[in-house]
């Protein structure tokens, strides 16, 4: 044998064994990944972020090992160009390991289900009493959420205010001062919020572009430009005219057709205080779906860029419980299903402990999607 041939040979040998000790080290989930990072459809970015290593890949306890539908679906619109994103350091918070809330949840039952067709659901033009009875399941995730029922209904009250909202000058000017003054602010106390604030100044709102989700009133929009957001834009079905020139107000149709422009842009952080809990329920004659909120994150997952920072409040116990047509209030079964694109990072205010009472801790994530 000549001498080439016979280096050549040793060579590929050693190169071989190399490669196969290299991919036996590796878990095989990372290994999926980076063979098939270049390739992966749109679908496959939401059914693999639960792969990428976080703290806590234990599966999630239900009652009786039960399997139930659920429908969260996908992103069609999230970037195709992924990147490697910068993990901020986390804080585990002991209220929600002690109440089991650190777990991976099961996979989706429709992944094919595009999250933006939420919107094309009928609205509810009048309040829903009780929960027609082929929803039962879907609703309560077949028994596993505690149901009562209440009844508040705000469709036409808030459609009617909200067609002419006009954001003045004056009005945005008189809520940065109260920011500015550190007053609670808003239809809830906002003492947590201030913190939140100080912690993530620099990687969330100082010349950052942000986006607030469902506005009643642009308390937290007063905020992020007081402590210097560059933009903010608040995304809401109602038509709003703003006056301030950095507070742009966008529909979400709007904000979809907006996606295809050439000079799109991801959010730096998106903002989002006590409305999740409400979706789908139809009090705000918003449409009937039981999947209403894990479709809206879904939704969330694609607008912040990959690694930008969701910060949300909603009202969260060690107890999940569904108070219909008023609110869910997420415990154990329901939370985990919220943030399964995310990487949580820090959770300011307390759970509360009681079925049915609640607080709303505001809880600050990291997007999983589009991240290498
Ligand atoms: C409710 O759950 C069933 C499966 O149990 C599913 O087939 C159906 O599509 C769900 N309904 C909605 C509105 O998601
Ligand atoms: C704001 O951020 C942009 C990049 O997004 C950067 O070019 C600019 O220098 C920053 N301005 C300030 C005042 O930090
Ligand atoms: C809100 O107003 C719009 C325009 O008038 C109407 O099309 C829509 O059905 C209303 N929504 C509800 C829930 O009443």
């Amino acid at each position: 044998m000549n001498n080439a041939l016979y280096w050549l040979i040793v060579i590929t040998i050693v190169t071989l064994f190399l490669i196969a000790l290299l991919y036996t080290k590796n878990p095989s989930s990372s290994v999926n990944l980076f063979q098939r990072e270049n390739t992966l459809s749109q679908i496959d970015l939401y059914r693999t972020v639960v792969h990428v290593p976080d703290h806590n890949n234990i599966a999630c306890q239900y009652k009786n090992n039960k399997q139930f539908y659920t429908c969260s679906g996908y992103c069609p619109l999230s970037e195709t160009k992924r990147k490697k994103c910068t993990w901020l350091p986390r804080t585990i918070d002991q209220d929600m390991l002690n109440s089991k809330m650190h777990c991976q949840p099961q996979d989706d039952s429709c992944p094919t289900y595009n999250a933006f067709d939420k919107d094309k659901l009928p609205l509810t033009p009048e309040g829903i009493r009780h929960i027609p009875k082929d929803l039962l399941n879907n609703f309560t995730l077949s028994g596993q959420i505690s149901l009562s029922y209440y009844y508040n209904y705000r469709g036409t009250e808030l459609n009617a205010s909200k067609l002419s909202a006009q954001w003045t000058a004056e009005m945005i000017d008189n809520l940065r001062k109260m920011a500015r003054e550190r007053k609670p602010i808003g239809s809830y106390s906002t003492e947590t919020l201030y913190p939140v604030i100080d912690i993530y100044l620099d990687v969330a709102i100082k010349n950052k572009t942000t986006a607030v989700i469902g506005t009643e009133m642009p308390w937290i929009e007063a905020i992020l430009l007081e402590y210097g957001a560059k933009s903010v834009q608040t995304i809401e079905y109602a038509t709003i005219v703003s006056h301030v020139s950095n507070l742009k107000t966008i529909t979400p149709q709007k904000y979809i057709d907006s996606r295809s422009l050439p000079n799109f842009e991801l959010y730096d952080s998106i903002w989002c205080y006590s409305s999740l809990e409400h979706d789908g329920l139809g009090r705000y004659g918003d449409p009937l779906n039981p999947y209403g909120d894990m479709q809206t994150m879904v939704k969330l997952s694609c607008m912040p860029k990959p690694g930008g920072v969701l910060v949300l409040a909603m009202p969260t116990s060690h107890v999940d419980s569904l108070e219909f047509n008023l609110h869910r209030v997420y415990g154990p079964i329901r939370y985990p299903f919220i943030y399964r694109h995310f990487h949580l990072l820090k959770l300011f205010g307390r759970l509360s402990t009681n079925l049915g009472a609640y607080n709303q801790p505001i809880l600050v994530m990291q997007n999983k999607i589009g991240c290498l």
